[in-house]
């Protein structure tokens, strides 16, 4: 029997590495970047549990399961190089532990040169020695600070005039703006993500409890192809809807409940993040329908303020004026927009931001403030856009008729040279919800 086919890199995906590494080498201007792939933290007792790759080496590198490896990109010493090292292929692991990319698998990948992860420790002090800066993630990760202790530092070179900077501002700006190849990876995980908020929507009953809810959702995600959700799934019924962070996911639904299910696959390392609320039983309350329509009129008011020059804080300011102006006017709560401002008192019922940067994390790299002024959007950019309303169960600011109800709908836009384009396509309108609840 033939083996089955280890992981295939696509044309797509090595062209758009390259193009990344050459425009980030570029802009190194004589230095050096370092990035090491996450080391295998996750084995517990004898056995590993699900790994996951360190994103920054993953942007560099197009490697998700390698857990030994090392991108350099070095403007160094006149000339502009991209460099991987990894482990060699190791067979007796591998037949614990399965197949390793090893150089040869690794060649595929478009660098100038691929060296095994011995060849570092030769390799590396030279390129410091003419370099004026190393950008890198000493201060956070395990991994780069090992290798820069135990392989350089201890060899006791002198590095005269070597910066050593962290590079999350410089390479997050890069990560900030996604190419096509981005884009469309993150236009399916929304799409594998949609649906399976879609097939919780109507699979739900009363008779379920959150946790089963989780695994029909986690269950569609992997039939859909992604074998990762991009953060603990948030499945939360009745007044659970209220705490924003709610994982614990072990209630049952009951009728009447509302459920809000904060849940997004990650597709090839790239994140989608969506939340929808819907009422178990098919039909929303009275009250239910009026903060769900203030919710949802708020985010689609918001999303259309989407384009290049926008800026978050915008959009952030807006959502409070929005959410709160609705909540008075509809007399859910009965106090002037000034007390509502006043020491942020609005925070009782909206506590949380209406957006991030959306890609490889779901809170992504990239820089929020630039030269003290908070940045503007730019097309390639993916950001969410998820306003809510939490009446938490003993709220003094209404009547106990709205307590418990909590309603928050997110989606992932990105944002275009002409405005914006909305990559999540799920439902969210009323009708929808309760036809689909109701099928
Ligand atoms: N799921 C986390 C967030 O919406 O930011
Ligand atoms: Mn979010
Ligand atoms: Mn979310």
């Amino acid at each position: 029997m033939k083996p089955k086919a280890r992981v295939q890199f696509s044309a797509q995906k090595i062209e758009a590495l390259q193009l990344r590494r050459q425009k980030i080498l570029t802009a190194l201007d004589g230095g050096l970047l370092l990035a090491a792939s996450r080391p295998n933290f996750h084995k517990y007792d004898s056995h590993y549990f699900r790994y996951r790759q360190d994103p920054n080496f993953y942007y560099l590198s197009g490697l998700y399961t390698e857990d030994e490896g090392v991108v350099l990109l070095s403007a160094s010493d006149g000339r502009l190089q991209s460099l991987l090292f990894v482990a060699d292929r190791d067979f007796a692991s591998e037949i614990w532990n399965g197949p390793m990319v090893g150089l040869d698998g690794a060649s595929a990948l478009g660098f100038d040169a691929v060296h095994s992860l011995d060849d570092l420790a030769k390799i590396l002090p030279d390129l410091m020695q003419k370099a004026s800066v190393l950008y890198t993630d000493r201060q956070n990760h395990r991994g780069v600070e090992r290798i820069l202790d135990d392989i350089v530092f201890k060899q006791r070179i002198i590095f005269d005039g070597l910066e050593v900077r962290d590079y999350w501002g410089f390479l997050g700006d890069f990560r900030l703006i996604k190419d096509a190849y981005e884009i469309d990876l993150m236009h399916t995980a929304n799409q594998i993500s949609a649906a399976a908020h879609k097939r919780c929507m109507q699979d739900a009953s009363v008779s379920m409890t959150e946790l089963e809810l989780q695994a029909l959702l986690e269950l569609e995600m992997k039939i859909g192809g992604s074998p990762y959700t991009a953060y603990h799934s948030i499945v939360a019924s009745g007044s659970n809807s209220c705490c924003l962070h709610y994982n614990v996911n072990s209630c049952a639904l009951e009728s009447g409940d509302l459920v809000l299910i904060d849940a997004g696959c990650a597709y090839e390392g790239y994140a989608s993040d969506i939340t929808r609320t819907w009422p178990v039983d098919g039909k929303f309350s009275a009250e239910q329908k009026v903060i769900y329509e203030i919710v949802l009129k708020t985010q689609k008011h918001i999303i259309n303020m989407v384009k290049p020059g926008a800026r978050i804080p915008e959009l952030q300011e807006a959502t409070i004026r929005m959410l709160t102006q609705e909540l008075i006017d509809a007399a859910v709560i009965s106090i002037s927009m000034e007390e509502a401002r006043k020491n942020d008192t609005f925070k009782a019922w909206y506590p949380h931001g209406v957006s991030h940067w959306l890609g490889l994390n779901v809170h992504d790299a990239g820089r929020y403030v630039v030269n003290g002024e908070r940045r503007a959007f730019e097309p390639g950019m993916v950001i969410t856009v998820e306003p809510g309303i939490y009446i938490q169960p003993d709220s003094p600011f209404t009547d106990s008729r709205w307590h418990g109800i909590g309603i928050r709908i997110e989606d992932d836009i990105l944002v275009t040279a002409e405005g914006f384009r909305n990559l999540t396509d799920c439902p969210k309108e009323i009708e929808e919800l309760e036809a689909l609840r109701s099928v």
